[in-house]
């Protein structure tokens, strides 16, 4: 009896002395660190090889007691899923550190390609329109942004106290002498007239402001494009003319009208429409249902201004036109709202990567 109780001791002894084993294992898998490719397979071979350790100790399963076994197969996964972990956490740290000095070793590698951003549609459109007028001999003039009241208003034909004043509600940086943001790109006509002899063939893009409520169609800050054409024998034709050129290659339509207006700058004054046409449906709620259009302002350059700069309006004529580049890019890309085209918002403007 005493005999045997001391052989089941001396077996659970055995048994303990093996779980300890794969104990200390454990702990020495978890400590167990390399510097090499070499050393981390040499680890995985004596604990995970078809000869490892661990092929030995799940032999001796079948010679574990019953009540122990549990114990047994637990450290035994566990000293397993440790060995594994380890090998692979290795294996990552160092092919991630042998990318690292790849990286900083090779300097003549190709980097890494940068994504090309879009142009603004505003731009987009700006360029279509500076495209079409250069090809007829249209050079591009540029004013300042902010002006004084001589050059968008007065030389302009706009004295002071005229009512066309109120049609452009106008942000003052000064008064008196008045300096203001210009409210239209007209401004550029009178500096372009008075730095330059005729025969002047001119296109002024650029930013104008007007203190008006923000809505889906209108903007206290917009674009416009001035056209101006003087020489001798200038004529309404020859207006209508450049218009039918210009909304052929822009809009691929031909078809336009013009509609008597006013503005103090040009005598006499249009507004040019042109047919949209009433396919869809969308053409019918942009056109209201008429088909036609309004996309810009035009006229014979007023007498007036061009004595204000000095141009003999005996031996010169001339027309002007402006157009606004917003109200034209939204027509041709379908945008619902003036102010997408002012808030930067990159899902909107990635739209137009296509475009060049
Ligand atoms: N300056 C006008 C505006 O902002 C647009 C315009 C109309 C310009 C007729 C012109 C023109 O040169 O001839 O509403």
């Amino acid at each position: 009896m005493v005999m045997w109780s001391k052989i089941v001791n001396l077996q659970s002894n055995t048994k303990n002395q093996m779980l300890d084993k794969v104990h200390n294992l454990i702990n020495e898998v978890k400590d167990f660190k390399a510097t090499s490719k070499d050393e981390i397979e040499a680890f995985r071979i004596k604990y995970l090889g078809s000869k490892g350790l661990l092929k030995d100790l799940f032999a001796e399963f079948k010679n574990v007691d019953a009540e122990l076994r549990k114990d047994f197969g637990q450290a035994l996964n566990t000293l397993k899923k440790s060995a594994e972990n380890k090998v692979n956490e290795l294996t990552n740290t160092i092919e991630s550190a042998t990318e690292h000095k790849n990286i900083y070793g090779d300097l003549t590698r190709p980097s890494e390609p940068i994504e090309l951003g879009a142009r603004h549609p505003i731009s987009i459109v700006k360029n279509q329109i500076i495209d079409v007028f250069s090809r007829i001999g249209f050079t591009i003039s540029e004013g300042p942004e902010i002006e004084d009241d001589w050059h968008n208003f007065t030389a302009l034909n706009l004295p002071e106290y005229h009512p066309a004043r109120d049609m452009q509600d106008t942000f003052f940086v000064e008064k008196n002498p008045d300096m203001l943001l210009r409210t239209h790109t007209s401004s550029v006509q009178i500096r372009y007239m008075e730095n330059n002899e005729p025969p002047i063939r001119t296109i002024s893009p650029g930013r104008v402001f007007r203190n008006e409520d923000i809505s889906a169609r209108s903007h206290c800050i917009f674009h416009q494009v001035e056209g101006l054409y003087i020489d001798t024998d200038v004529s309404f034709a020859d207006l209508k003319q450049t218009l039918i050129y210009f909304t052929k290659e822009m809009f691929g339509k031909s078809k336009i009208r013009l509609r008597p207006s006013y503005f103090p700058f040009t005598e006499p004054s249009a507004e040019v429409d042109i047919y949209w046409g009433l396919k869809t449906e969308t053409d019918y709620r942009i056109t209201k249902g008429t088909g036609w259009l309004e996309i810009m302002g035009c006229g014979m350059v007023d007498p007036n201004v061009l004595k204000n700069t000095n141009i003999d309006p005996e031996k010169y004529s001339g027309f002007a036109f402006g157009m606004g580049i917003e109200r034209i890019a939204m027509l041709l890309y379908q945008i619902p709202d003036i102010r997408m085209l002012f808030e930067n918002d990159v899902r909107f403007l990635e739209q137009f990567k296509s475009v060049l």
